[in-house]
């Protein structure tokens, strides 16, 4: 199933697998790129057969390269201040009540790293690249990174990358807690894939609530964090996903989880 030219999508059992496709271009993510990415997320997030999307780069030289850098030539500042007030790829991921997974197969830099940010879990190729760039061409992080690194990593080893603009390899970013697991490249998507498949067995009413729960620790106080996992508890004990799950376990059988 192909969703447009420069985002493919295509289902595997319960996971959907998205590519960024621009090859050429190292995958760097154009106007007509996002775009094409917010319409698959839209149509995924609607869809109760797609219980976690994993997304990765076409070609083996990036995962994703940063925002289209030409683009940026002849933009005045009106024009990119609108730009950055359309909804954005960013928040689409972390706002998304699936489960998203970044399977970081190249060069990951710039709008590529913040997107990967805005992942809820990150696997990387050992050949895998990131960083920060954009010092380079005298701008900042635009896509979340001084928010969103910080908070991943800490702040002087997210300092470290925004201000130096240096590149770090997967091992690096092991060490860092920037990804969570480094594969082999040939089997990388399989192992993204795999992951996906473990949640998409789960509760997708749990899934969704628990990733709501955990993402909100880092914005909310420890009080409202308690208030916010009591209340989405209160969810789960309400569906129909909660009755399936325990009566699985007292009867010594696997979960079918209807969703709902
Ligand atoms: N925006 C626009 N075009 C990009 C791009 C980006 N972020 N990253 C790569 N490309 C383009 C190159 O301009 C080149 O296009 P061309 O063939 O028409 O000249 C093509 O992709 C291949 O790039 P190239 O530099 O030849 O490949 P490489 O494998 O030697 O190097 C990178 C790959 C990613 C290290 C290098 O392209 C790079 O540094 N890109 C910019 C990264 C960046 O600063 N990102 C942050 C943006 S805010």
């Amino acid at each position: 199933m192909s969703e447009s030219e420069v985002v493919l999508t295509e289902i595997r059992g319960r996971v959907a697998l998205v590519t960024m496709n621009r090859p050429e271009k190292r995958n760097a993510l154009d106007g007509p790129m996002r775009c094409a990415f917010l319409g698959v997320m839209d149509r995924l997030n609607r869809d109760p057969d797609v219980r976690a999307i994993v997304i990765t780069g076409a070609g083996d030289k990036a995962f994703i390269a940063g925002a289209d850098i030409g683009e940026f030539e002849g933009r005045g500042p009106v024009e990119q201040y609108r730009a950055m007030k359309l909804p954005t790829v960013f928040n689409a991921l972390e706002q998304s009540p699936k489960p998203v997974i970044a399977a970081i197969n190249g060069y990951c830099l710039g709008g590529g790293m913040e997107l990967a940010l805005a992942c809820d879990i990150r696997l990387a190729s050992s050949s895998a690249r990131f960083g920060q760039p954009e010092v380079n061409l005298g701008i900042i992080p635009g896509g979340g990174g001084t928010q969103r690194l910080p908070r991943i990593i800490g702040q002087g080893a997210a300092l470290k990358l925004i201000l130096t603009g240096e590149l770090i390899d997967a091992s690096e970013a092991l060490r860092l807690r920037l990804v969570e697991e480094v594969c082999a490249p040939e089997q990388l998507v399989e192992r993204a894939v795999a992951l996906g498949e473990t949640i998409a067995s789960k509760s997708p009413v749990a899934v969704s609530a628990a990733k709501e729960a955990t993402r909100a620790a880092l914005s909310l106080s420890l009080e409202d964090g308690l208030k916010l996992e009591t209340a989405l508890f209160q969810l789960c004990f309400a569906s129909q996903d909660k009755v399936e799950g325990v009566r699985a376990f007292l009867e010594k059988r696997l979960a079918n989880f209807p969703g709902r």
